[in-house]
């Protein structure tokens, strides 16, 4: 009998370490290897670390956790997030579940595709060169397809050929956009590779010279958008209007604007580092986008719907991948694909945005209401509960008494911990 999996899970942060990975493994099908392999803490050994880069000398590990309670699209997920500051994944976890009452994440993408820039300098009739190029742009576009048959066989490979007349500081220069279906790829290595085959025959065509070969990380149509709805019945009208004057506020000011992106980013890189994507390359792609139309501008907005209700909306670029990096030869970043169960990139993508809203969604009602402080306390109190030798339930206990008390230190942990064992 087929049962559907549900990602509302109740007091996952209060199960202990085995609790939480067998919770993983039913619900992800991970085998008794794959938990092993996020039971040992360091899984990236010194071969494989000193194959992904140069003079290595170790490994930096943070801590990696689920997100609970998403459902996007109607299906649920378990959401791999690893970053090392606290309250985030409880906070999108929290805001997955309120938004999941009124049906949780609806999320959208365009096609994958990447932008390959090649730039021209030193040409004498511009226009002419333009022409020249667009005229042979199947050419062009069958030598770039050259280079990756499998791309091809999977519906993807080059597409288009476009071209850009730009005014700089040196001069005028032709920039050659090439555009590539990129299918489950980040898409970079394809890009570049492609970019570089086509570049002999572009200072061919154009009477320039060829300069740089490389992706962009601005690609303007690898677009996602989430949508959700929470209801003013869940999180108090005020809040409605308090988060909506917030999002104004950052509409206005690029000063709170970039803490506001700041925010949905703690989702997204968390998401990008768990899955051994590059989170820079999206950190860079998000703020151009913000910034298109030359004025810094929020990746999420809000408003009410009819019912009063409030509706966060993201949207922003996203270049993720699910094969080729180290998506797939990194342990735990494969194990954490296999928990999210996703069949493309875009589908993939279409999480991370949701991740994105949900945790700015978090950000936005705390600090409209108590404060993030508060939220940041209570770990850090658990922390030190746990720092000064508090074990099982009275971790809680100890923990719950300092912040009453506004004196979180290991020493009143300490004299809290002797009590209740004296009680
Ligand atoms: C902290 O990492 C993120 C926030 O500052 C985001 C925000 O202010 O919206 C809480």
């Amino acid at each position: 009998m087929y049962v559907k999996k549900s990602s509302r899970i109740r007091h996952f942060y209060k199960k202990n370490h085995n609790e939480r990975l067998s919770i993983l493994q039913r619900f992800a099908n991970l085998t008794s290897e794959e938990i092993n392999t996020l039971k040992n803490l360091n899984t990236l050994d010194f071969n494989s670390a000193n194959r992904m880069i140069e003079n290595v000398v170790s490994t930096m590990p943070i801590p990696l956790g689920i997100a609970t309670n998403f459902l996007i699209n109607n299906k649920d997920y378990l959401i791999p997030m690893a970053i090392e500051e606290p309250s985030v994944i409880a906070a999108a976890s929290s805001a997955a579940k309120l938004a999941r009452i009124s049906g949780g994440f609806i999320a959208q993408s365009s096609d994958p595709l990447m932008i390959g820039q090649i730039q021209l300098t030193k040409i004498k009739d511009l226009n002419k060169a333009k022409k020249e190029i667009l005229k042979n742009k199947n050419e062009l576009l069958i030598l770039a397809n050259q280079q990756d048959s499998i791309l091809i066989q999977m519906g993807g490979g080059a597409k288009d050929i476009q071209v850009r007349i730009l005014k700089t500081i040196t001069g005028k220069m032709l920039i050659v956009h090439l555009i590539v279906d990129v299918r489950d790829a980040m898409g970079a290595n394809i890009i570049n590779t492609m970019s570089e085959k086509i570049a002999p025959l572009l200072e061919e065509l154009s009477n320039g010279i060829v300069s740089l070969r490389i992706v962009s990380n601005l690609p303007i149509q690898r677009i996602v958008k989430a949508t959700a709805i929470w209801q003013k019945e869940l999180i108090g009208e005020q809040t409605v209007d308090h988060i909506i004057d917030a999002y104004a506020f950052a509409l206005a000011d690029p000063y709170r604007c970039a803490t506001h992106n700041k925010g949905i980013m703690n989702g997204i890189d968390a998401v990008a580092i768990a899955t051994g994507n590059d989170f820079r390359a999206i950190e860079a792609g998000a703020h151009a986008f913000a910034s298109l139309n030359k004025k810094y501008k929020p990746l999420t907005k809000y408003y009410k719907n009819k019912s009063g209700d409030l509706v966060g909306e993201i949207e922003l670029p996203l270049a993720f991948g699910i094969i080729g990096g180290i998506t797939q030869s990194h342990p735990t970043a494969k194990i954490n694909l296999k928990i999210l169960n996703v069949k493309t990139s875009s589908e993939l993508a279409q999480i991370i945005a949701s991740v994105g809203l949900a945790q700015n969604f978090a950000a936005l009602r705390a600090l409209v209401n108590e404060g993030i402080q508060k939220g940041h306390m209570k770990l850090h109190s658990r922390n030190i509960a746990i720092t000064a030798g508090a074990q099982n339930e009275i971790i809680d206990l100890v923990a719950q008494k300092m912040v009453k008390e506004k004196n979180i230190s290991v020493q009143r942990a300490k004299e809290l911990i002797k009590n209740y064992a004296n009680s």
